[in-house]
C-alpha cells in the first residue's frame, strides 16, 4: 500500500447525484461497514451507528422522505451552520454553480435550483441510504468522529466501485427520521450517505471540486 494508492481512491471519489437502482450486494455492504469502522475516535467510543436500508425499504422511505420535506418543517438535531463568509463562502458557491452548471440550472433561476435541491430527497435514485446518528452525550466530539466514519465509508465504497454521497439534507429532518426509523431519543441524526452505483451519464455527475492550495489551509511554524 503507498500513498498513491490511497490518493487513486481519494481523487477518484466524488460525491455521486445520480445512482443506478441496482443493488449492492449485502456483503460488499458489511465490508464497507467494516472498513468505516477502522477510524480513530475519541476514547475509541466509536459513537457511530447507522440504519442501512435496501430494497423496497429504500423505496418506502424515499417516498415518505419526499413528503415530509414538501410538508414538515425543518428542525436538524445538530444545528447547520448560520452564515458562510470569506473563502467558505466562495467555495460554497463555485461548488453550487458547478452543479446547477452542469444540470442546466442557469445562475438566478430559483426554482430550478430549488428543484435540484429537492433531488437530495428522493435519494438521487441511490438503491441503498444510510442514517447515521451518534449518541447525544458526546456532543460536537461524537459529530466529529463521525466525520471520520463518513469520510472511510466513502473511500471504501470507493474501492469496491460503490458510488456514495454524505447528505446532510436529510437531517434537516431529524425528528421525521428519529420516528421513522425507530432512532432513540437519546441519539442525534447526523446525516445520511445515500449510495450505490453511479450513473456516470447523468449531467449531476459530470463535475469535480477542487481543493484549495496548502497556502490556504496551513500555517507553518518552525
Ligand atoms: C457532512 C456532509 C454533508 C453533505 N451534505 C450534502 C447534501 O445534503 N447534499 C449534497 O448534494 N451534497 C452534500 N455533501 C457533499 C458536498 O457538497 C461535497 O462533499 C463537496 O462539495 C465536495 O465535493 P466532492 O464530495 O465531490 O469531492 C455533503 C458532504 C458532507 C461531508
Amino acid at each position: 500500500m503507498t500513498l498513491s494508492d490511497l490518493n487513486r481512491l481519494l481523487t477518484g471519489r466524488h460525491s455521486c447525484r445520480a445512482f443506478r437502482p441496482d443493488p449492492v450486494p449485502q456483503d460488499q455492504i458489511e465490508q464497507i461497514l467494516t472498513s468505516a469502522s477502522r477510524v480513530p475516535s475519541w476514547c475509541n467510543a466509536q459513537p457511530w451507528h447507522v440504519v442501512v436500508t435496501s430494497g423496497v425499504e429504500t423505496d418506502r422511505f424515499r417516498a415518505a422522505m419526499q413528503t415530509e420535506a414538501a410538508t414538515g418543517a425543518p428542525a436538524p438535531d445538530l444545528p447547520f451552520p448560520t452564515s458562510y463568509s470569506g473563502p467558505y463562502q466562495e467555495r460554497r458557491r463555485e461548488c453550487g454553480w458547478s452543479l446547477y452548471e452542469a444540470v442546466g440550472v442557469e445562475r438566478g433561476d430559483r426554482a430550478g435550483s430549488a428543484r435540484q435541491m429537492m433531488e437530495n430527497f428522493s435519494l438521487f435514485g441511490a438503491p441503498h441510504c444510510a442514517i447515521l446518528s451518534s449518541p447525544a452525550e458526546l456532543g460536537p466530539y461524537g459529530a466529529m468522529d463521525c466525520g471520520g466514519f463518513i469520510t472511510a465509508f466513502s473511500l471504501a465504497a470507493q474501492a469496491l466501485g460503490v458510488a456514495t454521497i454524505p447528505q446532510a439534507a436529510l437531517a434537516t429532518y431529524s425528528p421525521f427520521l428519529r420516528r421513522y426509523f425507530e432512532i432513540p431519543d437519546d441519539r442525534i441524526v447526523l446525516c445520511a450517505i445515500s449510495f450505490g452505483y453511479a450513473d456516470k451519464d447523468h449531467p449531476a455527475n459530470s463535475f469535480r471540486t477542487d481543493r484549495a492550495d496548502l497556502s490556504q489551509i496551513v500555517n507553518w511554524v518552525g
